[in-house]
């Protein structure tokens, strides 16, 4: 069985002192629970989450990174960075910056490929808008996201991904997909997964996931765990959703 995973996406929230506060009710809390769990923070406060959060069972990375090794690109932060701090993940193709930062699925390939390249677990996004489902375009537009990054990466480097559904329409809306709907697209990217041999990845799925449904998400077959925003700012609905996954 493929444990599960929690990672909370802060997005561009925090300062140093209301992160401290959160982490430490975090790692005061969490002990040793069954499901691995990350929260992924903006670039400047990873040395923050390095520090408070090395021995215990909360891992952390970045929501962003560049397809470029290094040099004159200025604003970005290169996968190598990113190590330096311990990260072990790194969000990449969030539907945010797919949609205000113009990122082509292409483009989220090669970021997938940096960050597997310098040794870190991409979080690859892929999910429709709600204009998308209601003309019946979920499985194209999803299945053309990681289409794109599995076309790119070696069999061996796809085994290696974990890979988001998020419906864009659910994201901050406090509108769920079911967990049916959710289970039926996470099956379909499973089986594209299983034909570049990387059917073991896990597939998280995110959208307005809270304590309340966070379980019933987390028991479909196909959804091997969460990525959480607004929740995740708040250590006892995190915590929850944590527990929720077993
Ligand atoms: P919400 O949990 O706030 O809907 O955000 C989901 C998300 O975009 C996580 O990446």
């Amino acid at each position: 069985m493929r444990r599960k995973l929690v990672v909370g996406n802060w997005k561009m929230n925090g300062s140093l002192a209301v992160n401290a506060a959160l982490l430490e009710a975090l790692t005061t809390a969490v002990g040793t629970p069954a499901a691995a769990s990350a929260v992924c923070v903006p670039a400047p406060y990873l040395g923050q989450c390095q520090a408070a959060l090395t021995g215990s069972t909360i891992g952390w990375g970045a929501q962003d990174v560049s397809s470029h090794g290094g040099g004159a690109y200025t604003g970005e932060v290169a996968a190598t960075m990113l190590v330096d701090f311990a990260c072990t993940y790194v969000i990449v193709g969030h539907s945010e910056r797919r949609a205000m930062h113009g990122e082509s699925s292409e483009l989220v390939a090669a970021k997938a490929q940096a960050a597997l390249s310098a040794g870190l677990t991409p979080i690859v996004c892929v999910g429709e808008t709600l204009a998308e489902r209601e003309a019946g375009q979920t499985f194209a537009v999803v299945g053309e996201q990681l289409g794109a990054v599995l076309a790119l990466l070696s069999e061996a480097e796809a085994a290696r991904i974990v890979l988001a559904y998020e419906p864009v329409w659910a994201i901050g809306t406090g509108q769920t997909a079911t967990a049916a709907m959710a289970q039926e697209v996470h099956a379909q990217l499973r089986a594209q997964l299983t034909q570049k041999q990387a059917g073991g990845v896990q597939i998280l799925y995110g959208g307005s996931m809270k304590p309340d449904n966070a379980r019933e998400l987390m028991a479909q077959t196909d959804i091997d765990g969460g990525l959480i925003g607004g929740a995740s700012l708040k250590a006892g609905d995190f915590l929850a959703i944590i527990g929720a996954a077993s």
